[in-house]
């Protein structure tokens, strides 16, 4: 089943998952349930008897200027419409309302730098700062429906900027801080963006990047964007180009503190976040206002079981990433939660800081990824165990299947055998979380999502004609709309159709993963199925990585694949061949990591570098990734009959061999 195209890894975690699937099982604990928020496991069944009507009450969270006419318009599948004629603004619902009923006072974030700075940033403070920073927008021509970039580290201007593009209706497009400033350029191109919001310089574990310089090196030649807004976070020296470069504080202090929300359609779009997808070309997952509030608001409700007066709640994303976007900016504001916000990463400046921030704020919600976690187990128990973890209640995984072993750990040291587990799946283009516990209704098993939230429809199905299989694994697909959902992909409808609902219609989602079902129904989700790899969580295309590498004078071939990492979940593995007589030296080595860095962003550098005289390719020239996988994790090679030339194969092992021999001397 989907052997052919699966990523590597599955096989390992298969056999892991395998052997814990019936050892063990956590009911949510009593003390828990006895305090949550839904506790009646006919939920499910209410919502599946009228899921429309389910989506229509959580719709009812949020503030209308107008309510909608119709919830769901399908009749153009796979162009669905929620909450048809309804009238809102995002900014409003998550900060407006909440002042007007009186929480103006309440911390929205507690924000911690990388140096120990810190900021405690209330609803009525993010309102003033997002208005203003509207305001100055507006007054730079921006409006309803234009593309704003941004890019910029985990400082709270990033959330003023996110909320002041939805306040007036501009369509933000975040690009992630660690992705180059070649990758941001060409994704304000793909997007025609007007403007771009970033900073002089970004922390960096205790160094400081300089932002604006790398910047202005690529963006030069972009006629359509109009204006870079540089926020002065680190005093790091850039110049500033007459007629296009704003400081952030200038126009936020010239500007009407007044800006009231832009009435928007439940349709309109609020962002675009590219991704990576099969192809070189990343895809730009367009969300629109209306079903993604509601997915967002929802989810974060029910999942994290919140108690907006009494939690403190973390989420450990970078804000760059769709977890960012739907649960550190969107899905708590809405709530009217109280969040954290750290700045930097998990091991500055010591190991413990994560824990050191739960104890200091006594978070009580803590949501992050798996990869995380397993580098937590690798610098061991004792940096958790110097802090008083007693506040957590609930503990999230996102992002990559979390292996039993991660899991229980997480458990045990950081939820001390009293928090429920929440592992959460979804993707960029779900807007949401779309299978996981309810905290204080289901039973979990590590490494298992469980099942699909109230509303979703979601099966494995069989790849060659989408039978569903009840138990056994397949491909996962989503087959009823959702609020939060992907409407397309910017200006590119018709690879939306493609990329999703080819395969088997246009009323079944295609999600991309392989998946299996056990015989309660959980639903264990194992890996992609397409060319993409899962890198600590972040998502990269083998295609994307594979243009990187080949731009490099030196190369003349390249293909990648991800192969299975115990720390990073998986890494990258690039078979390179050179142009003509070159050796792989070091020197060499050096230059295609600093080109995949240059062009993508320094997580994108391969893991192992390894050097081929010729890649194995079926008779028509397609690159045999399968084998390489194998040969790469040292399995036994399957069929090699199908290649233009066999040899190519003892070649490449007798390589291998060769690395793994100078390895070990
Ligand atoms: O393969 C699945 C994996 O991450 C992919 C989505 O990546 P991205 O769009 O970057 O979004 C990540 C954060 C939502 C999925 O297709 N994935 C995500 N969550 C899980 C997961 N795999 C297993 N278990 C999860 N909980």
């Amino acid at each position: 089943m989907a052997t052919e195209n699966m990523t590597s890894g599955e096989g390992e975690l298969e056999r892991e998952l395998t052997g814990m699937l019936e050892i063990e099982r956590f009911d949510p604990p009593a003390e828990f349930v006895a305090r949550a928020n839904l506790t009646d496991p006919a939920i499910y069944e209410r919502a599946e008897a009228d899921w429309q009507g389910w989506w229509a009450s959580q719709a009812e969270r949020l503030h209308w200027f107008r309510r909608w006419d119709q919830v769901l318009d399908d009749s153009n599948p796979p162009f669905y419409k929620w909450f048809v004629g309804g009238k809102l603004n995002v900014s409003y619902n998550c900060l407006d309302r909440h002042v007007e009923a009186g929480l103006g006072g309440r911390v929205a974030y507690h924000w911690h730098g990388e140096e120990g700075e810190e900021e405690e940033i209330t609803y009525a403070d993010l309102l003033a700062r997002v208005k203003r920073f509207a305001s100055a927008l507006k007054e730079l021509g921006i409006g309803k429906g234009d593309v704003v970039g941004i890019y910029m580290g985990m400082i709270p201007e990033v959330v003023v900027a996110m909320l002041a593009c939805a306040r007036i209706g501009a369509v933000h497009n975040v690009v992630f801080g660690g992705f180059s400033a070649e990758s941001v350029r060409e994704r304000m191109e793909f997007s025609q963006a007007r403007a771009l919001i970033t900073v002089d310089g970004a922390a960096r574990k205790g160094n400081v990047a300089a932002v604006k310089q790398q910047v202005d090196q690529h963006m030069g030649d972009l006629d359509h964007l109009e204006h870079i807004i540089v926020v002065r976070a680190k005093g790091t020296p850039c110049e500033m180009r007459e007629g296009r470069d704003v400081w952030y504080h200038e126009i936020v202090e010239a500007a009407d503190p007044e800006c009231p929300p832009e009435e928007m359609d439940a349709e309109d779009p609020l962002y675009i976040l590219y991704t990576s997808g099969s192809t070189a070309k990343p895809k730009g997952i367009l969300h629109t206002t209306g079903g993604y509030l509601v997915g967002a608001s929802s989810t974060h409700q029910n999942v994290f079981d919140l108690h907006a007066d009494t939690d403190t709640y973390w989420c450990c994303a970078d804000v760059g990433w769709v977890t960012g976007h739907t649960y550190i900016v969107y899905g708590p504001l809405a709530n009217a939660a109280t969040s954290i916000m750290y700045e930097g990463a998990p091991d500055y400046p010591h190991r413990g800081i994560w824990w050191e921030l739960v104890q200091r704020y006594r978070a009580t919600i803590f949501y992050t990824a798996p990869t995380a976690i397993r580098a937590c187990i690798k610098w061991g128990p004792e940096h958790p165990g110097k802090f008083d973890l007693s506040s957590l209640r609930l503990l999230g995984t996102v992002g990559e299947p979390i292996n039993p072993k991660a899991w229980l750990w997480y458990h045990k040291v950081i939820g001390g055998e009293r928090c429920p587990i929440v592992d959460t799946w979804w993707q960029t283009e779900t807007g949401s979380i779309m299978i996981s516990p309810l905290p204080g209704i289901t039973s979990t098993k590590p490494g298992s999502a469980t099942r699909p939230l109230p509303g979703i429809l979601a099966e494995v199905v069989d790849e060659r004609d989408g039978t569903p299989i009840e138990e056994g694994q397949g491909l996962l697909v989503l087959k009823r709309p959702w609020p939060s959902m992907l409407r397309t992909l910017y200006k590119e409808d018709e690879r939306f159709v493609e990329t999703y609902f080819r395969r088997f219609g246009n009323e079944t989602y295609l999600v991309g993963d392989a998946a299996r079902r056990d015989k309660d129904g959980y639903f264990w989700v194992i890996g992609r199925i397409d060319d993409v790899v899962n890198v600590s969580g972040h998502r990269l295309s083998t295609a994307e990585l594979e243009s990187a590498i080949v731009a490099c004078e030196a190369v003349a071939e390249a293909a990648v694949i991800g192969q299975s990492d115990e720390l990073t979940g998986q890494a990258i593995t690039a078979f390179v061949t050179l142009q003509g007589e070159l050796d792989g030296s070091d020197e060499v080595e050096s230059l295609v990591r600093a080109e995949v860095a240059e062009r993508i962003g320094k997580f994108a550098r391969p893991k192992r570098i390894i050097w081929a005289d010729d890649l194995p390719k079926t008779r028509s020239g397609k690159i045999m990734r399968r084998l390489l996988r194998d040969i790469a994790e040292g399995r036994a090679l399957g069929d090699v009959t199908t290649l233009r030339d066999p040899t190519v194969m003892a070649a490449l092992e007798e390589k291998i061999r060769a690395e793994q021999a100078s390895i070990e001397e």
